[in-house]
């Protein structure tokens, strides 16, 4: 008898420890590129960007959040704030802070600070660490002086949050500061030490910037398009694979939610919460599976109207394949609103 329990002992604690006590279900929300920006400054406007409603956007969202009596934590894709404005900042914290549940969040390129001068066409110099301080250890995330950080947000399941946020550099021939994004090399090195730590866990990565392309636009560089894209995705890629990473999620490209496999990783990208269509995603996940729900962000028929106008109304969205004539805003709208992956069952591979 003695002999048996020992024997049942050993077996638990083989199964405990081989699983790494794995979570088996979790529910949480992913929500992407507030862009907050108070209505009171100067040169706000409501237009792709739906600038004057960003605060309501995000705060009806987070309401209808908190609705969700099982959900366990929510996951913000970066592009906080207009441009890392103090006033914006504390704004977007105090709207996330709202929320009833832990939340993590990650730096997008309009999360820099720019330090205003007079020469339009030179670099525009920039600090990431107004949002990084503002959010200095909420939820278990960052840490004095790192903008980027893993946390095992259930058991046996780790999230690693990515920094992309990078200088940006101005570009003559398009006349604009780029949007791209990288992992620099310091980084890089902390993410293998990271990856490698948590070996036998499952491991989701949130970075701003995607790892691959959605549209055939961002493959040719199309009005700059590259840009959505990591400036080392490939390194970033085939270290996430070394480390057997499972998902990866995006914000920056503000196309509703689709996922994409590649080389064995799933990746997902995210609407915007205030550029049309606007939208949340609610996931569950087990060690074996992922599936979700895409959310329109709850706001009137009006507000819904402007944000359509002014979407339709932009051409530097648009790939070569949606000029503005009706079959080109047709397949325009289908790409951005993507009407047949508004839910979706992925088996983890
Ligand atoms: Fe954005
Ligand atoms: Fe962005």
């Amino acid at each position: 008898m003695k002999r048996l329990n020992l024997l049942l002992i050993a077996m638990l604690v083989l199964a405990a420890t081989s699983s790494g006590w794995a979570f088996d279900q979790v529910k949480f929300a992913v929500i992407s590129d507030p862009h907050i920006s108070l209505p009171q400054q100067k040169g706000v406007t409501d237009g792709f960007k739906m600038g004057l409603q960003t605060r309501t956007l995000t705060e009806a969202t987070v309401a209808e959040l908190n609705r969700i009596p099982d959900l366990q934590f929510v996951l913000v894709a970066g592009d906080l704030t207009q441009d890392a404005e103090p006033w914006n900042v504390d704004e977007v914290r105090r709207l996330l802070d709202q929320l009833n549940v832990p939340y993590f969040v990650t730096l997008g390129n309009h999360d820099l600070s720019r330090v205003p001068h007079e020469q339009k066409d030179q670099p525009v110099t920039l600090s990431k660490y107004t949002v990084a301080g503002a959010f200095l250890g909420r939820s278990g995330g960052m840490e004095p002086g790192m903008t980027y950080y893993a946390h095992e947000v259930a058991p046996g399941l780790v999230l690693v949050n990515l920094d992309s946020s990078r200088p940006q550099v101005y570009s003559p021939e398009a006349k604009l500061n780029d949007f791209g994004g990288a992992i620099d090399p310091a980084q890089l090195r902390w993410l293998e030490k990271t990856l490698r730590a948590h070996q036998g866990k499952t491991i989701m990565v949130m970075v701003h910037h995607s790892l691959v392309a959605w549209s055939p636009g961002e493959k040719t560089g199309h009005n700059h398009w590259n840009w959505f894209q990591l400036d080392n995705a490939r390194e970033v890629q085939a270290l996430l694979k070394k480390y057997g990473v499972k998902v990866v999620f995006n914000g920056h490209r503000h196309i509703s939610t689709r996922a994409q496999i590649v080389d064995g990783i799933v990746n997902l990208i995210h609407p915007s919460l205030v550029t049309y269509p606007m939208r949340y995603t609610i996931y569950e996940m087990t060690p074996r599976e992922l599936s979700y729900v895409v959310k329109d962000v709850p706001a009137s028929p009006e507000i819904w109207e402007q944000a359509k106008k002014h979407f339709l109304a932009t051409t530097w969205w648009r790939d070569a394949d949606q000029p503005n004539t009706p079959e080109g805003n047709r397949r325009y709208l289908e790409f951005y609103e993507s009407p047949s992956t508004l839910t979706a069952r992925i088996a983890l591979p």
